[in-house]
């Protein structure tokens, strides 16, 4: 046996090399994403727990998350996880990657619902059986032990085998190309549990629904998913080159941000003027959702990530009694809101991150029903992964979701190249 395969030279299935190729995160290297993946030569983790599967990559998708694990910021995640309570591990690297398509190629002890062959998609969500809150039957998404694979713990996508939980594969979709397979997970199941976990607040027909940077990758699937749902999805870019994107996703029509100058954190209330301008500003967005709509309805729901650029903007376009639901604050952390707007009009303002084994589920079977597409942008090289991250950085990503090959040995293929 080799102790390592080159890229596209596939063992035999189920016999596990000693070593393998792995786009590696290290701490001297923090920084932009071309300067801190670089290739390696690493062990293959074969030794599992029992209720873990080892899967052989065949594509792996891209997420904003791998931006902050190269910039080491706003943590460090080798140096979290070397004193983690639930799933320490002591390397001084970081394998990044939270979405991937793959073959199952060794499996745990105890796991009986996957077999060696298997082809599955892989979802991100990570946490322990002797965590309080799973014990107890909760949504395992409030569990002190809940993790992102490929984030907060190692042995992501971005390498030839990873390890992971039996529970986060989920079926292939048969008729996606493995690199389309590898590409709407992590963004589709968040953006579904933001839109269907948190009732009252779910989709009903009729609804506008404001998504912001509905080009992105959490975007496209939102626009789709509140379509699904019966809702009228409203996108938000910053160039007009996206709207025909959005557009055939399902949105009624799209705002460019540019043509506003508003952003920010919210002006005191005391300072008159800037307050002024800053309701001026949002005033006009607000009148730009209702031109699109054709009526004077606001959003029931508020689909929020960009942060302390845009809150204050969505809790005052937000409808009465509606909800800004937000999983991030890829712009900046102080959200600052006017409350009068809050209370007066009953909003909720309601955080949301990623999704449990039902909400990933219930996305993957609209995947795999044909009423949400993945949103493969562009397929990329192992090799491209630094690249690929760096353009995410940048926002010089093409629209949707990228995803790069990985032990696929060219793009196009849906089965096991035997
Ligand atoms: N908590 C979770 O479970 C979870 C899951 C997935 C992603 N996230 C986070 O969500 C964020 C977005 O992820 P993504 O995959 O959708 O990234 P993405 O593909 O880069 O899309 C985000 C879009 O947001 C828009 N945007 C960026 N800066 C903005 C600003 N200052 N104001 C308004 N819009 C802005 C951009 O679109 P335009 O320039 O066209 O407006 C951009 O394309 C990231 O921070 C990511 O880490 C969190």
């Amino acid at each position: 046996m080799k102790a390592v395969h080159a890229l596209g030279d596939t063992p035999a299935l189920g016999q596990v090399p000693a070593r393998m190729l792995a786009q590696v995160i290290r701490a001297d290297r923090f920084g932009e994403p071309t300067k801190a993946f670089q290739t390696e030569e690493i062990e293959v983790p074969s030794e599992l727990r029992p209720d873990e599967v080892l899967v052989w990559v065949m594509a792996a998708g891209v997420n904003y998350n791998n931006v902050w694990a190269s910039l080491g910021s706003p943590v460090d995640v080798i140096k979290g996880r070397q004193k983690d309570t639930y799933f320490p591990d002591p390397h001084p690297f970081h394998i990044g990657g939270s979405d991937a398509s793959g073959i199952v190629w060794k499996v745990g002890s105890a796991v009986r619902s996957l077999k060696v062959g298997d082809e599955v998609v892989i979802h991100c969500g990570v946490w322990s059986q002797d965590d309080p809150v799973v014990r107890s039957g909760a949504d395992p998404m409030f569990g002190p032990s809940f993790r992102i694979w490929g984030y907060e713990t190692n042995w992501g996508s971005f390498a030839q085998f990873t390890r992971v939980q039996a529970h986060q594969c989920l079926p292939k979709p048969r008729q996606l190309t493995w690199e389309e397979a590898a590409a709407y997970m992590l963004v589709g199941a968040t953006a579904y549990r933001m839109l269907a976990a948190w009732p009252p607040h779910t989709v009903r027909a009729g609804d506008v629904v404001l998504v912001w940077g509905g080009a992105g990758g959490l975007g496209c699937q939102a626009i789709q998913i509140a379509r699904e749902m019966g809702g009228i999805p409203v996108a938000v870019i910053s160039s007009d080159d996206k709207v025909e994107f959005c557009r055939r996703l399902g949105a009624r029509g799209c705002i460019n941000r540019k043509k506003f100058s508003h952003w920010g954190m919210l002006p005191h209330w005391k300072d008159t003027q800037a307050y002024g301008e800053w309701l001026r500003g949002a005033r006009a967005f607000g009148a730009a959702i209702w031109e699109i709509v054709g009526e004077r309805k606001s959003p029931r729901l508020v689909f929020e990530h960009p942060g302390e650029d845009t809150v204050p903007t969505s809790i005052f376009v937000c409808d009465t009694g509606g909800m800004v639901v937000i999983c991030a604050g890829t712009s900046g952390y102080n959200a600052v809101a006017d409350l009068r707007y809050l209370w007066m009009r009953q909003k909720r303002f309601q955080g949301s991150h990623f999704a449990n084994d039902e909400q990933a589920k219930a996305l993957n079977d609209l995947v795999a029903a044909g009423k949400v597409d993945p949103c493969l942008s562009e397929t990329f090289t192992f090799s491209q992964i630094p690249h690929v991250h760096q353009l995410m950085h940048e926002n010089r990503h093409p629209p949707g979701n990228m995803a790069c090959l990985v032990n696929a040995p060219r793009p196009g293929l849906r089965d096991v190249p035997r």
